[in-house]
Order: structure tokens, then sequence, then C-alpha cells
């Protein structure tokens, strides 16, 4: 028997911190909808997500809350979960940092197979940290003595730390990248990623004392240290599988991962951190490194100053879900910055999807109910009838891992399903030539079926309801309001 093949994707684990905001659903929305299409492939597929939980930046939202770490974070994974769920996030593991069954053991394996390599030594440090990037910043990364993405002086921290020796693997994971066996997406991520390895890596701060921080996975050997955050939370991709536990068996099976998704502000973590560790430990690396653009609301960065934050819950209780995905997917390049506005939301809702995918299914729906009602022509048929042309666009857009331009190909169809319409008027023509009206809406209900094949990866109920249309034979109730 063939093999499936298996295909591991990630998203980054989400800081629990504070509640997530558009920006973080949008990283879920996309490796969701990648997964949903390599599931529809037929690919053995694998979809972790999780939460990343200890470090500074937990530790002093907790006290601000009044909270025991523990609590405050549990409190947030829950609401985590629950957004994923709204989300319709098809994970197949949700990992925590704080679980010492699961992710404990592979953390802690990991450091010692770096310790067990020579990379890890002690050493003095000072600089300065910013707690918003959990990490440390040269002078020349700070704008008027500012971190550019949180707007706040770091501090300094002076400490003795156990470091990771980073630098030893800078040309390797220049090699790697360069020739594309770590494939970085997009190119000018890639290029990016070049000149930070062209500058040379630095060793990096792997620990904090656990007098400062009593908050992280003790460090083995040496339990007055707890790993820092990002050692820690890098190796939730394969202590999810098992990593540094007996028998496994996902480890075995899917690792190395296929795609990692993670947003340009982590880029430098999983592309020089992570490969570094991997190589250290003398394990695979993973095939590729999507990384997707940040969500501004009206060309600016959202803030709660500003006020422009925008919040997917009240999106999602407006216009629905399926209209929230299919607008992340079909409006923002992730290869590039996006933006969101309620205006732009709503005129994208009423264009594509009132005026599209639901009008052109009512009207094919309501043709074939009332000129074919003997149809007897099952999904599986129809679906085959039009491999052809969108499928394979549609296919290679994935495959680049344009999610955009996959959603464009499918209004691309809405729109050529109405131009048949409007050319051939079945409507009119099935008083004077019925049987070749009805053969032209079976044609059109074709048309319906790969419709919901391939919005499925973005509107996973639309598309269950459009071939519960076509199976029942039935005009379906709306799929899409006005507004
Ligand atoms: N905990 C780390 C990741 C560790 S992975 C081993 C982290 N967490 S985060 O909660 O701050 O961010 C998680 C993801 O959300 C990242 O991919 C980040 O890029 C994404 N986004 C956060 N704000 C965003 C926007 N405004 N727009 C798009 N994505 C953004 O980093």
């Amino acid at each position: 028997m063939e093999q499936k093949k298996t295909y591991y994707i990630t998203t980054p684990i989400y800081y629990a911190n504070a509640s997530l905001h558009l920006g973080h659903a949008y990283t879920s929305v996309l490796t969701d909808i990648l997964a949903r299409h390599h599931r529809a492939l037929g690919d053995d597929t694998y979809f972790l997500t999780g939460s990343d939980e200890h470090g500074i930046k937990n530790f002093q939202s907790a006290a601000d809350a009044g909270k025991t770490a523990q609590e405050f974070v549990d409190e947030q994974v829950q609401k985590f979960r629950d957004l994923f769920k709204l989300l319709n996030i098809s994970y197949d593991q949700f990992i925590r940092t704080t679980d010492r069954e699961i992710h404990w053991p592979g953390a802690q394996a990991l450091w010692k197979k770096l310790a067990d390599a020579g990379d890890i030594y002690k050493g003095e440090y000072e600089g300065l940290y910013c707690v918003g990037c959990e990490t440390f910043k040269t002078e020349k990364e700070l704008e008027d003595g500012k971190c550019p993405l949180h707007a706040k002086v770091p501090e300094k921290i002076k400490q003795e730390n156990y470091f990771f020796k980073l630098s030893n693997y800078t040309a390797r994971i220049k090699e790697v990248v360069e020739s594309g066996e770590l494939a970085i997406y997009p190119e000018t991520r890639k290029n990016e990623i070049l000149s930070l390895l062209n500058e040379g890596l630095e060793d990096v701060s792997f620990s904090r004392q656990r007098k400062d921080l009593p908050w992280g996975i003790p460090v083995p050997g040496d339990d007055s240290h707890v790993m820092y955050v990002w050692c820690d939370a890098l190796s939730n991709y394969i202590s999810a599988l098992g990593y540094g536990r007996d028998n496994p068996v996902l480890f075995e099976k899917f690792w190395p991962a296929n795609l990692h998704v993670i947003g340009k502000d982590i880029l430098r973590f999983h592309a020089a951190f992570w490969p570094g560790m991997l190589m250290s430990a003398g394990l695979p690396l993973p095939k590729a490194i999507l990384v997707h653009g940040l969500i501004l609301s009206g060309g600016v960065k959202m803030s709660k100053t500003i006020g422009n934050v925008i919040d997917p819950i009240a999106v999602v209780n407006e216009f629905g879900l399926d209209a929230f995905r299919f607008y992340l997917a079909h409006e923002i390049n992730p290869f590039e910055d996006g933006d969101f506005t309620i205006e732009k939301f709503r005129e994208v809702y009423n264009a594509y999807l009132a005026n599209g995918v639901g009008n052109v299914t009512s009207r094919v729906m309501k043709m074939s109910e009332s000129y074919l009602p003997e149809r007897a022509t099952s999904l599986e048929e129809l679906r085959s009838a039009r491999k052809g042309d969108f499928e394979n666009r549609y296919n290679t857009a994935m495959e680049n891992l344009k999610v955009n331009d996959a959603a464009q190909i499918v209004s691309e169809l809405v729109k050529e399903l109405d131009e048949e319409i409007a050319e051939t008027q079945p409507f009119k023509m099935i008083k004077t030539d019925p049987e070749k009206a009805k053969e032209i809406v079976e044609g059109l209900v074709e048309g319906i079926a790969e419709l919901a094949r391939l919005v499925a990866p973005f509107m996973p109920d639309t598309a269950q309801k459009i071939e519960d249309a076509i199976a029942a034979n039935k005009m379906p109730e709306p799929l899409f309001v006005r507004k």
C-alpha cells in the first residue's frame, strides 16, 4: 500500500500575557487554511498550536492581575482555546509550556543535547532587555533608546547566565538558508535573515537565575536557573511530538516539520536560534518557514493607545466566522503587511460573499431544484466532473503558500459561473429548449460542487452548507445576507 505523505504544520505558541487580537487570529487562520488544504489533498496532516506561558512578560502580567502565575495562565489559556474553537481552528494538539508531562521532558532533553555537544557555557552578561520581545536588544536596534516594537525603554540586566554558542552555527545556518534546505518564504525575509547571518550571530543568554524569575523550566543539573523563555518555547515543536519521552511515535512520524508559520517579528528566533539549536542537537531541520507580515488597522499598527485594536470576536459576531476567515485569506497577502478596517471588510463581504459565493449558489440551486427535480448525480461525480484549470492553479497557489491567490481563484470561479448564467440564461431557455437548459444547469451544479471544494479550507461551514444543498437538491438558506 502506498504510504500517505505526512505534513506537519505549526503556529507559534502564543504568549499567555494578554488576550489574542486580530493579528494573532491571522496567524492561526492562515495556518488552519493550509492544514485543511493538506488534509483535503490526502496528506497525513498534523497541526500543532499552543501557548507560551513562561518568561518575564507572563510572570509580570500575572502579578499585575493579582494572581499566581499558574492561575493567570490557566485562565488565559482557556480563553485561547475558546477563541480557536470560535475560529474553527482544526489543530490536532494544543501544547502548553507549563505542561510538565508533555513539554518539560522535551525541553530538558534538548537542553541536555546542547550541553553534551559542548554548546552551553556559563558567562556574565550585561545587556538591554525588552520584556515585550523577551530578548536582549543591541543599541543599534533601538530608536530613541526605545524598542521600536514596544515603544519602551529596555531594562538593563546584568547577571551570570548559561549561554548557548549560537555563534558556532552562523556559517552552517547561512548555508542551509542560502541553499533552500531550510526554505524561508518570502524572499524578502530570506534576505533579511541572510544579512543578519552575514553580520555573524552572537551567543545567546539561555537562562535566568531563579531568584530573579521563579517561573520557568529548571535548567537540567542546575536548579538555581530556569531556561530562557525562547529556548523553552522553541522546543515545543518537538516536545509536542514526544521528543524526550519514551517511545516518541509522533516525533518519528512527523519530524522534521514541513512548515512553521510565523509573523515577521519573530523571524530571527525561528530562522537563527532554532536551526542553531537543532544543529547542535544533531536533529533534522524544519523544511520551511512562512513569514507573514503584520496586520495593520487603517494603515497603522494596532495599539491600545491609538484605540484601533480589532477584536476578532466582535467581527465574527457581526459578520459570521466564515466571512472573517475569507477576508483574511482573500485580502491579505501573506508575504506582506495587510490592512483591516470594518469599512473594507463590509465591501469585501458584500462583493465577494453576499453578491458572490452566496448569490451564485442560491441561483444555481434554485434552478436545479426547479428544473432538475430528478437529478441523481452524486456529489462525488459532480466534483470530479470539473477537475481542471481552476483546481490546478489553486493547488499551485497553495503550494507556493499564496493563500490569497488561491482565495482569489475562488472569486474567479464565482465570476465565471455568473457569466455563464448571464450568457446562457437557462431561466429563459427552459421555455424554448428545456433539454439544453437542463444540461446547462447540470453543468452549473458541477461548478457549484467545485466551488464547495475550493472554498472548504477558507470557509468550512459554508462548504458544508453548499454540499448539503447539492445533496438535497434544494436552494439553501441565504449563505451571506447583504450588510
Ligand atoms: N510566544 C512567541 C512565539 C513563540 S513560538 C516558539 C510570540 N507570541 S505572540 O503571542 O507575541 O505572537 C504570536 C504570533 O502572533 C506571531 O506569529 C506574531 O507575529 C503574530 N502577531 C502578533 N501581532 C500581530 C499583528 N498585528 N499582525 C500579524 N501577526 C501578529 O511571539
